[in-house]
């Protein structure tokens, strides 16, 4: 069994308590740094550690820290994003539901790191659990004088805020972020400038993910070469995946990253029925879909890249062989062109314009030449919208129709929403 870092105390009673956190070894990494390490020493640590962001890009963290001004007397800010909205990520969830001190405290390293006076945590309007729980958590820090004035007698002071977001996916992007964060519509903003340079309020801003943040107190405490034994070479530490789909048991998972999707399949119990196999990965709703024949590729940032996917914020649907890609690719574009916030063109017309081919094909409706319309329309979406989220809605729409053209065929020849198998079992 691997070794678990961030949901090792999953199951402990009152975790989300400080004096069981304390307990459990809480609040150690931020007596570390406060006490034996300077703020660039802990952003060396973490460069070290190569710690890749867990929000779908994979940038180094540490590498981010140092991209922001190191004038003293300049404002900076810590923001946390925890607006998780990919269809089938619930990883961000967990980590905060079960264990927000582990957030917390990941939260004022960092700001001790980058300089930051004021930080805050923007959760998705939907989790109010997790809400529920930070806020308590944040209350209990300050008691403890681990957030306010000096904390624990040091020269360093932090508020930390945690904000409740209006619950939409676009919001997940930096720039959104900071709109929404600053109470505009949470739109993007053209860039540059970049929030290390003119961020929240202006001032240079860390956006981080919240399972990216959970991982900072364990590298403070343990070290970077600890942290670099675990996981792939060029992507250490463990990951939360949160599997859904036709496995046994739907779950979230951590796991080396690395892991292979065949074992992660293992992991939440193997398929739900042996006598369907394995015929698809969504990994969320964006990166593209990878078939069956990909399933031994391993789950980290750079090797998913390799074979054409991302691997996003650790969401894992599998479908087996019962379900219609055209279908999964229809429901996903469907979201896209109802999350599109509208700013720019190719975005805003383009994705209800796949998603009204998409569905004529899945009735029966399409035509033959609605195939190269769609990798048309993705050509003039991708690398031509503001925000990636134009980019994103074309992953499950070129690669099914790379991977799964003859179901495209088989549709649109009439045969709408029947699989190969129940085709052959009628004589199709
Ligand atoms: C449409 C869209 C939605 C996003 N949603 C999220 C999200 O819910 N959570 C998240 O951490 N990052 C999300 N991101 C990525 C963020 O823009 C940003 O890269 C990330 O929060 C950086 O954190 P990291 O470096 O720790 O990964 C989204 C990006 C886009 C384009
Ligand atoms: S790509 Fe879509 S979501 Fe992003 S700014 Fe343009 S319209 Fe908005």
């Amino acid at each position: 069994m691997a070794e678990l870092v961030l949901t090792k105390h999953r199951g402990v009673k009152d975790i989300e308590r400080i004096d069981v956190y304390e307990q459990f070894g809480g609040y150690e990494a931020l007596t570390k740094a406060l006490k034996e390490m300077q703020p660039a020493e802990v952003t060396d640590m973490v460069i070290k550690s190569n710690l890749r962001g867990r929000g779908g890009a994979g940038f180094p963290a540490g590498r981010k820290w140092s991209f922001l001004p190191k004038d003293p007397a300049l404002d900076k800010h810590l923001l946390c994003n925890a607006d998780e909205g990919t269809p089938g990520a619930f990883n961000n969830r967990l980590l905060m539901e079960f264990n927000p001190h582990q957030l917390i405290e990941g939260c004022i390293i960092t700001s001790y790191a980058i300089g930051a006076r004021y930080s805050f945590i923007l959760v998705r309007g939907e989790y109010e659990l997790a809400r529920k729980r930070l806020e308590a958590a944040v209350e209990e820090a300050y008691a403890k004088n681990y957030l306010g004035q000096n904390i624990m007698g040091s020269a360093y002071s932090l508020d930390l805020l945690v904000q409740r977001g209006a619950g939409s996916y676009e919001v997940g992007e930096e720039t959104a972020l900071i709109e929404c964060m600053e109470g505009s519509r949470g739109q993007p903003r053209q860039r540059p400038p970049f929030p290390a340079i003119k961020g929240l309020y202006q001032k240079p801003t860390v956006v981080n993910n919240v399972e990216t943040i959970c991982n900072v107190p364990h590298i403070v405490k343990n070290g970077a070469e600890w942290f670099l034994g675990i996981g792939a070479p060029n992507c250490p530490g463990t990951k939360v995946f949160s599997i859904s789909g036709n496995v046994k048991n739907p779950e979230n998972y951590e796991a080396p990253m690395g892991t292979t999707f065949r074992e992660l399949i293992e992991l939440a119990g193997g398929m739900q029925d042996a006598a369907h196999p394995l015929k698809a990965l969504m990994l969320g709703a964006e990166p593209p879909i990878l078939p069956a024949s990909l399933q031994d590729t391993p789950a980290d940032v750079d090797s998913v890249a390799k074979v054409g996917s991302a691997l996003g914020a650790g969401a894992m649907i599998v479908l087996d062989d019962r379900q219609c890609i055209i279908d999964m690719t229809l429901r996903a574009t469907e979201f896209f062109a109802h999350e599109s916030c509208g700013k720019c063109t190719p975005c805003r017309e383009g994705c209800p314009w796949m998603a009204k081919i998409l569905e004529r094909i899945e009735h029966g409706l399409g035509r033959m030449e609605d195939i190269d319309l769609l990798a048309d329309i993705c050509a003039n979406i991708a690398g031509k919208s503001l925000c990636a989220l134009g980019e994103f809605a074309t992953g499950p729409v070129a690669s099914s129709v790379k991977y799964f053209r003859e179901d495209y065929e088989r549709h649109i020849a009439g045969y709408a929403c029947r699989l190969p198998k129940e085709l052959a079992e009628v004589g199709a």
